[in-house]
């Protein structure tokens, strides 16, 4: 699936951009393909317009901001939240600006920390609801902004992935000789997507032990994987001894190729107790550990199942393909894929058995 070329995904909120770099003036953002403007407008609040002057197409992105609007780095032209340009130097006082003179606007809005943009003007969901961000019980680390050459599917599918753990993860938690993958207790369909469950069994590393507050080489945790439609998950960790590690993450699609990694996460302890540099330490080389195998993975990925072959454990990526091949079927769009893509291996046998 393409992302930049199947309209009904600017239907979805995604997280862009920690609003604090609004700060430091007019920012540069590509949401599926869409290249944007970022910055706070006179109330403190995001405005989000294309990046493309409608006088001679100049970046927005690379003026200032003034009175709360963009101002064009190339004449002058500013431009309010709406897109409506408001100023242009070289009229006079006295005449009206053309009504014509003006730029797309988005929706946007800031959540977590962070501004969320969806391109379309009628949402089919609502940005995801973390009642643990409001929690005083919890706190709040920021652990990743970055861009990963991964298209939006590989990314998400692999967040849901229970087998390339002890692999893939060998190094910080996973377990070679313990391969196979903890069944999963339950999958719930929900309108945004689903809610997994399951056990799982993993090692704990030495920064792992002190992070948990556990002694013990294993632990038996409990995750409860959420799905956002397309490319948003949370993960809740819960522990024995009480701690909740939850973890945010969102693969915003620039591009079919590239991803922007958003991950953030919420702790019911102290910085007594784990420091939060060392909880992002671990995170952070788990996360690596994920980079590396999923920029060598096709963008491509497909919503058929004949293209590839899968096992019981990819159940939670299979759920998706599924859903998001009725999405695109619901809203009259068909999957678009990449020209070039090599021809799968026995396309017919394999559908047969869908
Ligand atoms: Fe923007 Fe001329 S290109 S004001
Ligand atoms: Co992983």
């Amino acid at each position: 699936m393409l992302t930049t070329q199947q309209p009904v995904l600017r239907r979805f909120w995604y997280p862009v951009m920690p609003i604090e770099q609004l700060l430091n003036g007019p920012q540069a953002f590509t949401l599926l393909g869409q290249p944007l403007v970022l910055w706070l407008d006179a109330n403190g609040q995001p405005a989000v317009l294309a990046d493309r002057c409608c006088h001679r197409s100049a970046q927005l992105s690379l003026g200032i901001v003034e009175n709360g609007c963009v101002r064009c780095p190339y004449h002058g032209w500013e431009f309010d939240s709406q897109g409506i340009c408001t100023k242009v130097p070289q009229l006079d006082a006295d005449t009206a600006i053309p009504k014509t003179y003006r730029v797309p606007a988005f929706q946007c809005a800031e959540r977590y920390g962070y501004v969320w943009v969806c391109l379309d003007e009628d949402p089919l969901q609502p940005i995801p609801r973390i009642p643990e961000f409001t929690d005083p019980s919890f706190r709040f680390i920021q652990e990743f902004y970055e861009t990963w050459k991964v298209g939006g599917l590989r990314a998400i599918e692999n967040s849901f992935d229970s087998a390339h753990g002890h692999f893939v993860h060998a190094s910080s938690w996973g377990d070679q000789s313990n391969p196979q993958p903890p069944p999963i207790d339950e999958v719930t369909e929900t309108e945004f997507g689903f809610v997994m469950k399951h056990w799982l069994e993993v090692l704990n590393p030495d920064l792992q032990k002190k992070n948990l507050g556990i002694g013990e080489e294993k632990t038996i945790r409990t995750n409860t994987r959420t799905w956002y439609m397309p490319f948003a998950r949370t993960l809740k960790i819960d522990y024995p001894n009480g701690l909740t590690h939850f973890i945010f993450t969102a693969y915003t699609p620039i591009d079919d190729q590239t991803s922007q990694v958003i991950q953030f996460c919420l702790r019911n302890d102290t910085e007594a107790e784990a420091k939060a540099a060392d909880i992002i330490a671990f995170d952070r080389q788990v996360t690596l550990e994920d980079r590396v195998i999923l920029e060598g993975t096709d963008y491509d990925a497909p919503l058929s199942l004949a293209e590839e072959q899968h096992m019981a454990s990819d159940r939670p990526g299979i759920i998706m393909r599924h859903r998001l091949a009725r999405l695109l079927k619901e809203h009259g769009e068909t999957e678009q894929r990449r020209s070039d893509r090599v021809a799968p291996a026995t396309p017919a046998k394999v559908e047969a058995t869908r």
